[in-house]
Order: C-alpha cells, then structure tokens, then sequence
C-alpha cells in the first residue's frame, strides 16, 4: 500500500519536473547511522572492561534479581502460591455444578470452607484444599466423573523430557506450564532441572548453593558404584584398586531424597539446578575415561529407581539446556516420553531437523560401542526405546504462522502434535512473582484473554495427558497379559 503510494508520488515528480521546478521533497530524517562524529562517540565511550568487570555486572544483575524474587516472597521469605476461586475450582479443576460444590462445603463442615476478601463475596481455596477437596468428591462423589486422573497402580512414574538444542523454543515454559497442569490436575510431580541456567528452578523458587543441591551427586554416586564393582574384580584379579577421591566418596552418602526440596506448588517438588552444574559436562567424560565399561545413559533412571523416587511420584519433567551434552544425554536416555519444542519458523525448523539427527548418531554410536561387546559375549544388545517422541510447536501466531506451520506438519506427521501452543501476552507480562498462566489471578486480565491463553496451554497439557494415558494404559494391558 505505502509502496503503490510512493510509486506514484515518484512519477508525479517526474511529470513536474518537465513543467517546471520540481516539489520539494518532504524533509526525511537520515537513518541513525549517518553522521556519527568519532569524537562525541569518543565521549560516550567508557574505559576498556577488565576480567574483573563481569564480576561487577553479575554483581549488579544479582541484586536486581534479589530484588524482583523477593516481591513474590511471602512473610517466612519464601514463595506462595495465589488461592483459587469457586469459579475457577469448578470451572477448570474439579468438575462439579457450581450450586453443588456449595452445597457440598455447607453440608460437609469439616471440608475446607474458603476465604472472602468481603461480606459475602467470592470463596477462596488454597490448593492444598482444592487437592482436599478433590479427594473428598472422589471418595464421596458419584464415581462416574473423573475426579482424580488416570494412573495405574504399581507402575512407575513416567519421565518426561523436554529437549532441543535450539535456544529460546519454549522448553522451559512447556515444561513448567505441564508440570503446573499436571499437579492442578492432581498428580503427584517432580521437576528435575538439568541446565545450569536454572531457570526452571527459579520459576519454583528453588535455592541451590553448589553443584552438590544438584542431580551431580547422584550420577557420581552412580560412577561410584560402578567404580567400587570393578576395583572388587580388579583386586581379585591381584591388581591394585583405583582410589576413590573425596567427590566419589561423599556423593555415596547422597540420596535423590536429600536433594529434593518443596515448593510453593503443594504437589510439586523440585531437584534444582545452579551454574555449578555445569561442571558435570567436564567431569562425567574423565569419568568415562576412567571407566569405559561405566553406563553413563543409565544413571540418572538407575539413581531414581534405586532411591524410590519413581514410586513417590506420577509424573517427573526434565527441563534439558539447549545442547546435547552429557546431561541433556541423560536426561534424555532417562526419559519415558520425549518433547520437542519449536516455533514455526525456518530456522527453528532447520535446527531441530538436525537435532534429530544429532540424537540418531549420539544413541546409535552409544549402542554400537556397546554392542560390539554384547554380541561377542552373547548378551542381549543395548537398544533405547521411547513410548513416544513428539514435536510441540510453541509460541504459535496464527496469522503469520499458518503456513510455514502446515508445511512443518506435512513433513513432520505423527511426530508433530496437531495442537499449537498460541503466543500469549500472559507468558512473561504476569509480573515477576508469577511464572506463567497457571499462577497468574485471572482477575489480572481481561477475562477473554485469560480464557485464551489458558486454553491454548490445557490444550498442550490435554495433548500430553492423552499420551500419558495411553502409554500407561499399554504398559497396564500388557502387565495383565504378562500375568495370565
Ligand atoms: N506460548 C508463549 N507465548 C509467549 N511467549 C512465550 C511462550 N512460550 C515461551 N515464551 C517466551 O519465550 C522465551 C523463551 O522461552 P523458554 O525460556 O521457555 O525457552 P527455552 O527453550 O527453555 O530457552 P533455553 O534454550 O534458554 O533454555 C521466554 O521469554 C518465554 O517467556
Ligand atoms: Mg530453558
């Protein structure tokens, strides 16, 4: 439009310019490269930064964040998470007619009864009481309505991870938006973060000093074990025994139990992440070295399982750091259920293609090393195996986006999830001491918005939940047929 009208300003110029002296051109300002004098940039210009200045930049950027983090804090210093409205309990987590989930508290006294902020207005539950209350309409409620989710007895805990070597697709916040659903939802969670940004930790609130309130104890527990089972064949064998240093040796002493900390989310728990973790990524190779026969895919699934952790809890998410390094390794090898996140955009696309193909020549070069072993000894063959791997596309504009998201679909099929998680202003403009739309006050936003956004991500949590449910189910149907 704007172009049509400068064509036809230009040609108009032209007609003129043979009648007579052109129109003047309106004064356009030069772009802002131009005319930059050397000497007042000079002026602007602060002396050259030393090592020593990134200290004092983190310095600063640490206590603004002290800052912000602490606006969410309640009186005891830590988080807490906002109450939940009768509109919003019977609405989105326990499916009840309003008029009856009144008549329910008021028969039953003993039942968490709410908060009004006035005489006679609106209820307000924590969600420890909306967990209470759901249980009290499972016991109590008619049995035909869902009012805890699906989850088989006796099977372990499903493991999910969120991975891409891409930076900024949105593994972090599908990872915590679906551990939000999932707890809202009444499961039981555990988010383990594997990336020493620790922004996963951050949106739980989690505090972490060292590398040792990390998974890193765990996997050189793990080390440690296998070390020990090899130094018993090597002095049985007369030779001498490699020395466990003082890391392998305290880390021995460490359960997934000691690392896991509360959150202000009731039913999920965190194992957190701190810049120290990623030290792990130099010491997990020279273990390697040390040890070649040491399975290092293996540690992470090995440590939960031994520790009990996979019964304690329904549903555990690994937020991944964008790289495929020995931990994203692990938590990948871990993993039950695999999510890639990406947008609709070439680059993104480009980039996660090749992820793929990064993760089929890491597992397959792990399998092959493994196997040349396996086969000369007559052993079963290392073979990784996900229930299921899908790609999630996230931060979606739909009108922008259409197109280059049906040409991803078209390439992608079944690995490609159908629902596309929407861009929502409720996503970072919450306000600092909220972390995504299920911590948001509705009452914050136009309610259309609210009522968008959210859908756009119990959209994603549905999709997820239909996964979850039907691997269960298959595991389920399969341990029954194993009895038979
Ligand atoms: N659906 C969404 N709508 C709007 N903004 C979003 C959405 N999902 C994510 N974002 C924003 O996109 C940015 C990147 O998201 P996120 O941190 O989840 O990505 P990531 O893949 O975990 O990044 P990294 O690779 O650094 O770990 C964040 O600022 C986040 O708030
Ligand atoms: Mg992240």
């Amino acid at each position: 439009m704007a172009e049509t009208k400068g064509r036809k300003t230009a040609g108009r110029g032209r007609m003129e310019m043979r009648k007579g002296p052109p129109a003047r051109e309106p004064q356009v300002p030069l772009p802002p490269y131009f005319n930059i004098s050397p000497d007042a940039a000079l002026a602007e210009l602060e002396a050259p930064l030393t090592t020593a200045g990134f200290a004092e930049i983190a310095r600063s950027c640490a206590q603004g964040r002290e800052d912000l983090a602490a606006r969410g804090l309640d009186a005891e210093g830590r988080r807490s998470l906002r109450l939940f409205s009768t509109w919003e309990i019977t609405r989105y987590l326990i499916p009840v007619a309003t008029a009856h989930f009144r008549r329910v508290l008021k028969a039953n006294p003993d039942l968490p009864q709410g908060i009004s902020e006035t005489e006679g207005g609106a209820k307000w539950f924590t969600l420890d009481e909306v967990l209470r209350l759901r249980a009290h309409f499972a016991a109590e409620g008619s049995k035909a309505k869902e009012y805890r989710p699906y989850r088989p007895a006796g099977l372990p805990a499903k493991l999910v991870a969120v991975a891409n070597f891409k930076g900024g697709v949105g593994k972090t916040s599908t990872a915590a938006h679906l551990a939000m659903s999932a707890a809202l939802d009444g499961y039981r969670v555990l988010v383990i973060d594997l990336d020493s940004q620790g922004s996963m930790t951050s949106i739980f609130g989690g505090r972490v000093a060292d590398e040792w309130g990390t998974v890193f104890p765990l996997l050189a527990r793990h080390y440690a074990a296998h070390l020990q089972a090899e130094n018993r064949v090597r002095v049985a064998r007369g030779d001498p025994p490699v020395p466990m240093d003082e890391t392998l040796t305290e880390a021995q002493k460490i359960r997934a139990g000691d690392l896991i900390a509360k959150t202000h989310w009731p039913n999920i728990d965190l194992i957190g992440a701190q810049l120290n973790l990623y030290w792990a990524e130099f010491q997990i190779p020279v273990w390697r070295m040390q040890g070649r026969s040491w399975k290092l895919w293996d540690a992470l699934t090995d440590v939960l399982a031994e520790d009990g952790v996979l019964d304690r809890y329904d549903v555990i998410f690994l937020d991944t750091p964008p790289a495929l390094g020995y931990l994203t390794i692990n938590g990948l090898a871990a993993a039950d259920i695999l999510l890639v996140p990406l947008g609709a955009s070439f680059l993104e696309f480009d980039s996660t293609g090749r992820f793929f193909d990064m993760l089929h020549s890491t597992f397959r070069s792990i399998e092959e090393g493994e196997n040349i072993a396996a086969r000369a000894l007559g052993r079963e063959e290392l073979a990784f195996e996900w229930d299921a791997v899908r790609a999630v596309l996230t931060r979606y504009d739909g009108a922008q986006q259409a197109e280059m998201a049906a040409l991803m679909q078209a390439y992608m099929g079944r690995t490609m999830a159908p629902e596309r998680q929407d861009f929502t202003a409720l996503i970072g403009q919450a306000g600092e001491q909220v972390n995504g739309i299920y911590e948001a006050d509705y009452r914050d936003f136009n309610r259309d918005t609210y009522i968008r956004g959210r859908e756009t991500f119990d959209a994603t949590y549905a999709a997820f939940k239909r996964l979850l449910l039907g691997i269960w189910r298959r595991e389920e149907l399969a341990a029954a047929d194993a009895a038979e």
